[in-house]
């Protein structure tokens, strides 16, 4: 069994290791240095955070204290404001320095967190000077979160650099909803990051037409492999499967050692067990984090499962 985290390829040259811990939510957000040293320690080796998550400065430390050492662990953090305030274009180039000496070092992959970050008529131009500051060497690669494909067609014209990645809540059940946004980063080789990628597990009422399915498969791996699979390992080996880089989270010492474990698997689903998850998944529409991708965005005309 393989003990290294796999990777996947930026179309900026660079590698991304597939699964994050994030500390943007729950009790990791809440306890930051405690949980992310157990995620360190665990072998996991990629961070996310964001300047509203309040938890940079903690990064920057547990990434000080870690024998790992920075080279090994790649940080991702994003541009933003409290409670969704746009950001002034003349502000930005503060607010990159300010993430920097906070981590203490430049982050390997920087995000506009959402389009509403720019004030309206500016998302172009927050995009050029991200383009200015990585040529520049005050970032690194450069990818933007929570964008619809009018978001894209902003920063497309003229741009320097595409985003190295999209991250935005990807699960089975919001594929049919998403169709035309990874239609358009399959065109550009934009790869797709997942934050909320256990809903279908942890936040939807019911479970959905997935539940059974995901258990059958879980017990299924649990068999073959003695260990003890769950239906939320069995969400991120699917993940995976899709290419798409996971952004979980844990405050839980035991579930951080899990997703660690997780991280290191190889890859264990069948491709019928992968086909049936992503067909089952694009009949519901299911999800958590409403505030910005249903936005101006179409809905599928689908049940939500509950
Ligand atoms: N770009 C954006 O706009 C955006 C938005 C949201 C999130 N994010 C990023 O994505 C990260 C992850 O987001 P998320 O929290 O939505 O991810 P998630 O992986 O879908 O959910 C993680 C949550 O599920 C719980 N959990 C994990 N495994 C579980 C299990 N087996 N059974 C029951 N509960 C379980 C965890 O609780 P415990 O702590 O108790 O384990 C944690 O609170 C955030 O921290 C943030 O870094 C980005």
């Amino acid at each position: 069994m393989s003990q290294t985290i796999a990777s996947f390829n930026l179309h900026d040259g660079t590698t991304i290791p597939w699964l994050a811990w994030g500390c943007g939510s729950g009790q990791a957000q809440r306890d930051p240095v405690n949980s992310g040293t157990h995620v360190l320690n665990a072998g996991i080796n990629h961070i996310d955070t964001a300047q509203i998550y309040n938890t940079e400065e903690a990064t920057g430390q547990i990434v000080a204290a870690s024998p790992l050492g920075k080279d090994k662990i790649y940080v991702t953090s994003k541009l933003g404001a409290p409670e969704d305030k746009p950001i002034s274009l003349d502000s930005i180039r503060g607010a990159v320095a300010e993430t920097t000496r906070k981590l203490g070092f430049i982050p390997d992959l920087f995000l506009i967190h959402n389009p509403f970050v720019a004030h309206p008529g500016e998302l172009k131009a927050m995009w050029n000077t991200l383009e200015d500051l990585k040529v520049e060497g005050k970032l690194k690669s450069i990818g933007v979160s929570n964008f619809r494909v009018q978001d894209f067609e902003a920063i497309f014209d003229g741009a320097r650099f595409k985003p190295v990645v999209n991250q935005i809540e990807f699960h089975p059940y919001v594929l049919s909803h998403l169709e035309p946004v990874l239609a358009l980063q399959a065109k550009h080789g934009i790869v797709t990051e997942a934050f909320g990628p256990l809903t279908p597990v942890v936040r939807h009422g019911t479970g959905g037409p997935l539940k059974p399915i995901l258990e059958r498969i879980a017990a299924r791996l649990t068999k073959s492999t003695g260990k003890d699979v769950d239906t939320a390992t069995v969400l991120l080996l699917w993940t995976r499967a899709q290419g798409v880089v996971a952004v979980s989270a844990s405050g839980n010492a035991d579930r951080i050692r899990g997703l660690a474990e997780v991280a290191k698997l190889p890859d264990l689903l069948e491709q019928g067990e992968i086909d049936e998850i992503t067909r089952v998944g694009k009949t519901v529409h299911f999800r958590h984090y409403t505030e910005h991708m249903e936005v101006d965005f179409p809905l599928p005309n689908l049940p939500s499962g509950l």
